[in-house]
């Protein structure tokens, strides 16, 4: 049943209706529909993961996932907010690891369970071939799952629809972690600047932003010259 109107369309959360206004994310539309989010919301912007929301849209049978502070709030959505996914990761130390190929199946070798459902990929919000970098990581292709997993947010979305318990995204933040330590060629001008920093080089410049205000950062931060 269409319940929208010109300005407001009808969500429903934990099963209560409300009418909210048209044109705000779910994450906005569920904050003025009076839920108040003392957890699952973080950067507001796409970055964190912390807003991992499930939904079915009225008449339709399937489930899906996106992030609340990124998508829009319509009409006749049935939502619900999940708590933080506490998939277990495993404890290590990167200097001390052998970063050869067999390193994230001898740390995560439940990778190895991977039916090739693309579950995980159909789940996650960021549009990451999931099933791709667990299969890269299976080849023991570190770089390759490093450089698919990039734009990961650790939502936790595939590792909480994945039939094989695959905690996708910290095996993927180890590879990006080996990658960074062992395999990513050096910049001449990174090394300058981390001499730069440990001189204290940026020290005043950095005392002057924290006494800004937001409008004066706003100003410095819009006038910036972007290379
Ligand atoms: S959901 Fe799990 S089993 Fe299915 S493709 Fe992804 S990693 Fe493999
Ligand atoms: S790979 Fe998994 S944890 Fe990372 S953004 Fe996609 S669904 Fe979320
Ligand atoms: S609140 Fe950070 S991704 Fe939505």
């Amino acid at each position: 049943m269409n319940t929208s109107s010109e300005n407001t369309i009808r969500i429903y959360v934990m099963g209560s209706a409300y009418e909210v206004p048209r044109g705000l994310t779910i994450m906005s539309a569920m904050e003025h529909a009076g839920w108040r989010f003392t957890r699952g919301a973080g950067c507001r912007s796409g970055f964190c993961g912390a807003c991992s929301t499930v939904y079915r849209q009225e008449g339709d049978y399937r489930l899906r996932f996106v992030l609340a502070c990124q998508t829009e709030a319509e009409d006749g959505m049935y939502l619900v907010q999940l708590p933080f996914t506490p998939a277990p990761r495993v404890s290590y130390t990167l200097a001390e690891l052998n970063p050869d190929e067999n390193v994230l199946l001898q740390h995560y070798p439940e990778i190895a369970r991977c039916v090739s459902c693309n579950t995980c990929t159909k789940a996650c919000p960021q549009d990451i071939e999931v099933m791709d970098y667990i299969q890269a990581a299976l080849r023991g292709d570190i770089a390759q799952t490093a450089s698919l997993s990039f734009d990961c947010i650790q939502c936790g979305l595939c590792s909480m629809r994945c039939p094989a318990d695959i905690k996708h995204y910290h095996m993927a933040q180890m590879a990006r972690r080996i990658y960074g330590r062992y395999m990513s060629p050096v910049t001449a001008h990174l090394e300058e600047r981390i001499a730069e920093i440990e001189k204290g080089v940026y020290e005043e410049e950095v005392e002057a932003l924290v006494k800004m205000t937001r409008s004066e950062l706003e100003e410095i931060y819009a006038a910036r010259v972007v290379e």
